[in-house]
């Protein structure tokens, strides 16, 4: 039985082949919409999240499977002081396969451990956020045509941001992959991922604060919002969290290939003027993440006969 916790969890060509079913699953909905009938999944929502759990439960519905869950620690028993672990045995008692968000890093591991059904992680704390990196890695693909000979820029809170984590370490697999790490200096990448992901397998990035400055260059844009919600003082977030705004006089400076990706929610780091910018892709990676969710519970409850 396999789980996902980490982008790596998955060789490059098993993603390859997931993101190949992903776009089989787009181009001909109907003959996947069975394929999982009589299978449910949980989804195990200790964090807030739109996109995240409803693009897991529309993914197993587009299957033909049902959905249970909570999407909220404060409706479940951890309120009660139940660990993880146990409430993903009594998950496994019900479901075929579960999706856990939680605050704290490595609680889906703890429950990966004990659970009778693959789990998947879908966020924990500020980690890693495995689901979001596929989303990305197949939106890249769709729109580039592959991964590889790209600058990659990430742009807003590279510190607290698990969706800037994971694909860091996905992406770094793929050739000739190029990063430029956009932040304030408070906000920079933690030096877990900069020495031993970056340096330790002799990635090319170099870290910058100005946006205008390193815009021209990039072939994909990662907008992130300020993590608000890891921030141990208000006065803090309040300085940063306006730091970014993507606005059209930026786009003026970007290649007319340049994609803009962000995982959503956006708070105010791209102005809506944007939005109807072919290049803007945000709203397109929505749907790319639901495709390759579907893909990937096929995978991991091993579906056959696609
Ligand atoms: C991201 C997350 O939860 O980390 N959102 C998402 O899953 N689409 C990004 C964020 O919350 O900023």
């Amino acid at each position: 039985m396999r789980h996902l916790m980490s982008p790596l969890d998955f060789s490059v060509d098993e993603i390859e082949s997931m993101m190949d079913l992903a776009v089989k699953i787009k181009n001909d909905p109907e003959k996947y919409a069975h394929v999982c009938d009589g299978k449910k999944i949980a989804t195990l929502f200790y964090e807030p999240s739109t996109r995240t759990r409803l693009s897991f439960e529309t993914a197993m519905l587009n299957l033909g499977g049902k959905v249970i869950g909570f999407s909220s620690a404060a409706s479940s028993s951890a309120t009660k002081g139940e660990s993880v672990a146990d409430t993903i045995r009594v998950v496994g008692t019900f479901a075929d396969i579960a999706a856990i968000r939680h605050p704290k890093e490595g609680a889906p591991l703890v429950a990966s451990r004990v659970s009778p059904i693959p789990v998947i992680n879908a966020g924990d704390g500020g980690h890693q956020h495995p689901t979001q990196t596929l989303t990305d890695l197949f939106t890249i693909r769709s729109l580039k045509g592959s991964i590889r000979d790209l600058t990659i820029g990430l742009c807003g809170d590279l510190k607290f941001g698990r969706t800037v984590h994971s694909l860091i370490t996905a992406l770094i697999r793929y050739p000739n992959i190029r990063f430029v790490l956009i932040s304030p200096e408070e906000l920079r990448l933690p030096s877990y991922i900069r020495e031993d992901v970056l340096d330790r397998n002799h990635i090319e990035y170099r870290e910058v604060t100005r946006l205008e400055e390193a815009i021209p260059d990039l072939d994909v844009l990662y907008m992130t919002r300020v993590q608000k919600e890891r921030f141990f003082n208000e006065e803090d977030y309040v300085r940063m969290k306006d730091f970014y705004i993507l606005d059209s006089e930026k786009m003026q400076l970007a290649k007319d290939d340049m994609y803009v990706l962000h995982p959503l929610p956006r708070v105010n780091e791209i102005a809506v003027e944007i939005d109807d910018d072919p290049r803007a892709a945000y709203f397109r990676q929505v749907r790319y993440g639901m495709f390759i969710r579907e893909a990937l519970i096929m995978t991991l409850l091993e579906v056959k006969g696609c």
